[in-house]
């Protein structure tokens, strides 16, 4: 039995709505704190199932994993034992190899199997892994088991060929521990990247630049537990920020850093969507007349990637021509294909997609390929004609925090079916 997602639409949203802790954020805070050796108290952790298979690879670690009310998570990693990660859980998620780093930072030694996470084409980490190298460890993959081993690991400067987000994050955890400074450059800017830093160094790390493209970590002797809050998860207030454009009467989105979001506030108001920004929330009118625009994908503070895919949901209420370039995922095109089942007129090119609007959009029976695929088709169904039901849905649940609950409130009527 496979569990379904049904939207019925057409009803218009309403209300406010709570934005929840940073999935990308969350996925590399928590094999993070393994580095302390003491407990770490986490708050606003979003409750989606990368955390649940990142709780159970703790748990494998034997790391003490003790969840408090909605959002607090206790992670201590006193006992912890550094054994093999093949668990199930590693190929379900991307985020598994930050244990990578973290592993590698605290035992100078790693075993664990390949990292799953959604298709989007093609997603090496051999930045990763020649960061580790530069770092004086020696990486061997063999037998589905990556083996990562360092004598010592000693800091250098490391240059990354692209500005990744994983391979930072991840050289930063490798390199707390190190001896001497570690330098990244050409380093990924985006906020979760600085929420990651500031934990290590409430932990009592020395790492400065985090959100600038170099960062100089000083290798320390000892990290102790602390706590540490989240920052909201700008892909889903993102998201809630389209759905609102999409199909609300008026909607508050809150507990945000519009700061984050400017990228996509700014499409938004280029395609005519009427908004008021404040400090921590965004409040729009939508369902208004709506202009084509041309959106090309960046490293933050470009467009995120990750909401290229539910604004396509958006550009085919748009009058007139949409086109998405993306440069950081070039096949992360898949909710096209499925926007075209409910009526969009969606063509898909090398690395880009062109949407022609205004269409109406019909309920029908479509698969979350992936979870940003998910949100994009959530979108689609809240403004289609009559009931879509969404398939697969194990994708939206891995990064979205109660979205049904959250647009039920709203006013949106969505349920799940046990299908066959
Ligand atoms: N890349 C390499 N080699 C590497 C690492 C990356 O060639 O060793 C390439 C990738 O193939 C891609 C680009 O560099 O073309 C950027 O990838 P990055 O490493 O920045 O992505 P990531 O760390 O694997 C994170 C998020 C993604 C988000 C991207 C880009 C997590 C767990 N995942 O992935 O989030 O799309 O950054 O911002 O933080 C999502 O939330 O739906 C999602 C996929």
């Amino acid at each position: 039995m496979k569990e379904v997602i049904k939207i019925e639409g057409g009803h218009p949203l309403k209300g406010e709505v709570m934005i929840s802790g940073a999935k990308n954020a969350t996925v590399a805070l928590i094999p993070a704190a393994i580095l302390a050796n003491g407990p770490v108290t986490i708050c606003g952790v979003p409750n989606i199932s990368d955390v649940q298979s990142l709780s159970v690879l703790l748990k494998e670690l034997g790391v003490f994993v003790l969840v408090k009310g909605n959002d607090h998570i206790v992670i201590d990693p006193t006992e912890m034992k550094n054994i093999a990660l093949d668990h199930p859980a590693v190929s379900k998620l991307r985020a598994s190899y930050y244990f990578m780093g973290a592993l590698l930072g605290k035992y100078k030694e790693v075993r664990m199997k390949m990292p799953g996470g959604c298709y989007l084409g093609p997603r090496p980490i051999d930045l990763h892994l020649k960061g580790f190298e530069a770092l004086g460890a020696k990486v061997d993959y063999e037998k589905g088991y990556y083996n990562i081993k360092a004598e010592r690991l000693v800091g250098t400067k490391i240059f990354l060929d692209i500005s990744s987000v994983g391979a930072t994050i991840n050289i930063m955890m490798a390199a707390v521990y190190a001896e001497g400074r570690t330098t990244i450059e050409n380093a990924a800017k985006e906020p979760e990247i600085i929420d990651v830093a500031t934990l290590l160094n409430k932990m009592g790390a020395k790492i400065r630049g985090a959100g600038t493209n170099v960062i100089k970590i000083d290798g320390v002797k000892e990290l102790s537990g602390c706590f540490h809050e989240i920052i909201p998860d700008r892909i889903e207030a993102g998201t809630f920020l389209i759905m609102a454009a999409a199909a609300a009467e008026e909607m508050t989105i809150s507990n945000i850093i519009p700061q984050h979001l400017e990228s996509l506030i700014a499409k938004l108001q280029e395609m005519g969507v009427d908004m008021d920004v404040d400090v921590d929330s965004v409040t729009i009118r939508g369902r208004k007349p709506l202009r084509g625009v041309d959106i090309k994908t960046l490293p933050y503070p470009g467009f995120a990637t990750d909401l290229q895919q539910p604004l396509t949901a958006l550009m085919t209420q748009a009058e007139g021509e949409s086109k998405v370039i993306e440069t950081i995922y070039p096949e992360r095109f898949k909710n096209c294909i499925e926007l075209q089942r409910m009526g969009a007129d969606a063509e898909i090119g090398t690395a880009s997609c062109t949407i022609k609007g205004k269409t109406p959009l019909y309920g029908d029976v479509v698969t979350a390929t992936d979870l940003r695929c998910g949100a994009a088709l959530v979108i689609a169904g809240l403004i289609a004609e009559g009931v879509t039901t969404i398939q697969e849905v194990y994708h939206i649940d891995r990064g979205y925090c109660d979205l049904d609950g959250k647009l039920s409130r709203l006013g949106a009527k969505i349920w799940r079916e046990q299908a066959e």
